[in-house]
């Protein structure tokens, strides 16, 4: 049976500027928590690489687009990096940046590879982090002018933008599970940050449709589809409060226009509730998106919870639910984490049954490696693994255009092996590989799947 997909389809892939640009520092590039963390708390970066240690998308550009035209993108999503353009996150324009993605979005342009460009991907300057992040208003003001001058230096001929890219994250794991820095574990901050960013987002949006530039403008969300452990109340409550505390609580807000009144009532119960003035309010509620994009990486199966949570801990969505392991499921041991590819329809559903069926696409979706290495054949790493899992789930992404879902793109994370937060280089998720010894990048067995994959429009 042949996977077809629409001619107008686009294929890719995503990347993030402080994953792959590198060079950091070099022609006036200002610093990021990324830069100051990777060094400070070097202990908690794998194998201790920071963020000098790139594929050197800065330096290489021309030779990376060329090997994305080599597998036949026709799209590709990657970030501008805030701190390289206004180096102190307010004022100043670096030209050498502007200089840097003029050429790199002529370079797409001219490869015939659509630049979807997305303005924050985890990466705050280190000016605007020392004078709180998105804990500060002045820096969502600081947010919207730089999101301004994006769409003014390169709104002209980028017709794809995104305001963020899970903007979840940089909430969740800066400010309640020490994963990102600043390393705070406080629910209340957490879900303050989380408020900021969503108004920034919708500033954003709002500049951009007063400028009337010709394009689209959306977000890139992380969604993880929850599953109870059984239809048991108890379960299917656990289940409710993750979904709602881990997606709702972003997705309604973006694409409703509101939180849910039940995020509400169980923060205001447990004295969480940030501060969010009525004006606000009628901000997310006046802003809607063109495109959504989603990040789909594994499911979160849920059952009620054995054991009262501490009452003196901090507060925190795992107050409500246990993870479950599910027997028999199969896992992605490097990353610890579960394969499931119906998890990419159930979410398609989810749009098109509680979300308008808004226009959306994969904007990630892949399988991070440990070890690859091990795989390498004739100078080539046959992942056929990763040619699996993309069939998989582009089969039931195909099931879900089929009942109607509106998905325009797949792209995969990522385009070559990238520097990843904590964990580095550990997990190889590109269709080229990276040595990082002498830079060099060799397209993978699975980047020359793609290329046909694109060519054919589908699959056998
Ligand atoms: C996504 C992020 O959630 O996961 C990427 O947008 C990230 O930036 C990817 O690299 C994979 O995560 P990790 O930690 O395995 O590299």
């Amino acid at each position: 049976m042949k996977i077809e997909f629409p001619k107008t389809f686009f294929w890719g892939a995503a990347s993030s500027a402080t994953q792959a640009e590198g060079r950091e520092r070099e022609d006036g590039k200002g610093e990021n928590i990324w830069d100051y963390a990777s060094k400070e708390y070097n202990h908690r970066f794998y194998d201790g690489v920071t963020t000098e240690n790139t594929s050197y998308f800065y330096r290489d550009y021309e030779q990376d687009i060329q090997k994305m035209q080599d597998i036949s993108f026709n799209s590709f999503r990657t970030s501008i990096s805030w701190s390289r353009l206004i180096p102190k996150g307010t004022g100043a324009v670096n030209p050498k940046a502007v200089e840097f993605y003029n050429k790199m979005i002529d370079k797409l342009l001219e490869k015939g590879i659509e630049p979807f460009i997305n303005l924050y991907h985890f990466d705050m300057p280190m000016e605007l982090q020392n004078q709180g992040g998105f804990e500060n208003r002045e820096v969502v003001a600081a947010y919207k002018e730089y999101a301004k001058t994006c769409f003014e230096l390169f709104g002209d001929r980028v017709k794809y933008w995104f305001t963020f890219n899970e903007p979840m994250i940089p909430a969740e794991a800066g400010y309640l599970h020490d994963r990102h820095y600043p390393y705070v574990v406080d629910f209340k901050r957490a879900a303050s940050v989380l408020h900021n960013i969503i108004v920034a987002h919708c500033e954003a949006v709002q500049i951009y449709r007063e400028m009337k530039l010709p394009g689209k403008i959306g977000i890139i969300m992380d969604v993880i589809p929850v599953y109870p452990r059984s239809q048991n109340p108890a379960d299917l409550h656990a289940a409710e409060m993750a979904d709602l505390f881990y997606t709702k609580s972003v997705n309604d807000a973006i694409l409703k226009g509101k939180y849910p009144a039940k995020l509400k009532e169980v923060l205001i119960k447990y004295d969480q509730l940030p501060e969010i003035s009525a004006t606000d309010i009628t901000l997310i509620s006046e802003t809607s998106i063109d495109l959504l994009g989603i990040n789909y990486y594994r499911p979160r199966r849920v059952k009620a919870k054995e054991c009262l949570p501490n009452p003196e801990g901090v507060f925190s969505p795992e107050w409500f639910f246990d993870e479950y392991v599910m027997p028999g499921r199969r896992m992605n041991t490097s990353r610890g984490i579960e394969i499931y590819p119906k998890g990419i329809y159930d979410i398609a559903k989810k749009i098109q049954t509680e979300y308008g069926n808004i226009d959306w696409f994969v904007s990630e979706n892949g399988i991070g490696i440990e070890g690859e290495e091990a795989f390498i054949e004739e100078g080539i790493v046959q992942d056929q693994y990763r040619i699996d899992f993309l069939k998989e789930h582009l089969t039931y992404l195909k099931k879900a255009m089929e009942e109607g879902s509106n998905c325009l793109g797949y792209h995969m994370w990522t385009f070559v092996d990238c520097w990843s937060w904590g964990n580095a280089y550990k997990n190889r998720y590109g269709f080229y590989r990276l040595e990082l010894e002498t830079g060099e990048k060799s397209v993978k067995k699975s980047g020359l799947w793609f290329k046909e994959l694109v060519q054919q429009n589908g699959f056998d």
